[in-house]
């Protein structure tokens, strides 16, 4: 198994990397079901980088209590400060997804924005594997990805865009993944079935909600 990307140096720059390159469009996609979670209690947030979704979901929801796994120090640091007055209601745990074992009480959100791609496909299916056994009947799970649609634009823009993230990431962190793992597959044959699906940007961005 190769180590996980190092996002530390990352951590204080990634929002701003982000909104050079997508503008407020990242954001958007992150906040497509917000409404549809605020009545949830006990959310698994995995790779949420520097916690800006994490505070905005602490703020709408005052009864969710958050663990948030992260293989990034410094990102989990910049979650917990932006969590600000709620932060007691995070417990952040730095390590890798692939190792870590949910413990403790079922959860009845996951969210997962721009994070499988980090992942294989094979690693997307055990990690819904593990997870399928560590929710409620009544979870939902938010998804956040890249994609590449069918056409014209998937070939010409959307291909060369993912290549190029996949390029500097690889780069700045470590990062050995080079294509988009096949999450649909990977959550449906583990048990959880998609409920909403929006696209953005062509269907270069895709936000998800899926349920148990
Ligand atoms: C591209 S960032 C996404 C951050 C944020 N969720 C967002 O919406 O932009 C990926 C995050 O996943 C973390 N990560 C990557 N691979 C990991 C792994 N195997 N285990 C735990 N965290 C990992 C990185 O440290 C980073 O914070």
């Amino acid at each position: 198994m190769n180590p996980p990307p190092n996002l530390n140096r990352l951590a204080r720059l990634y929002r701003w990397m982000e909104i050079a390159s997508f503008g407020p469009w990242l954001w958007w996609c992150r906040c497509a079901f917000l409404r549809e979670i605020t009545g949830c209690r006990r959310a698994l947030v995995l790779g949420e980088g520097d916690g800006r979704f994490a505070a905005r979901l602490l703020r709408v929801n005052a009864q969710v209590e958050i663990d948030a796994v992260d293989a990034s120090e410094a990102m989990l640091c910049a979650l917990v400060r932006r969590a600000g007055p709620h932060a007691g209601r995070v417990a952040v745990h730095c390590g890798d997804i692939r190792l870590w074992e949910p413990a403790g009480p079922p959860y009845d959100l996951i969210v997962t924005h721009f994070f499988l791609d980090f992942l294989t496909g094979e690693e997307v299916q055990a990690l819904a594997v593990k997870l399928h056994k560590a929710v409620t009947p009544s979870s939902m799970w938010v998804v956040s990805e890249f994609a590449v649609p069918e056409g014209w634009f998937g070939r010409l823009a959307a291909r060369p865009v993912v290549g190029g993230l996949y390029w500097a990431f690889g780069w700045l962190t470590g990062l050995t993944v080079r294509t988009l793992p096949d999450h649909l597959a990977a959550l449906q044959s583990s048990g959880f079935r998609l409920v909403k699906r929006r696209a953005w940007l062509r269907g270069l961005l895709v936000s998800e909600l899926w349920s148990t």
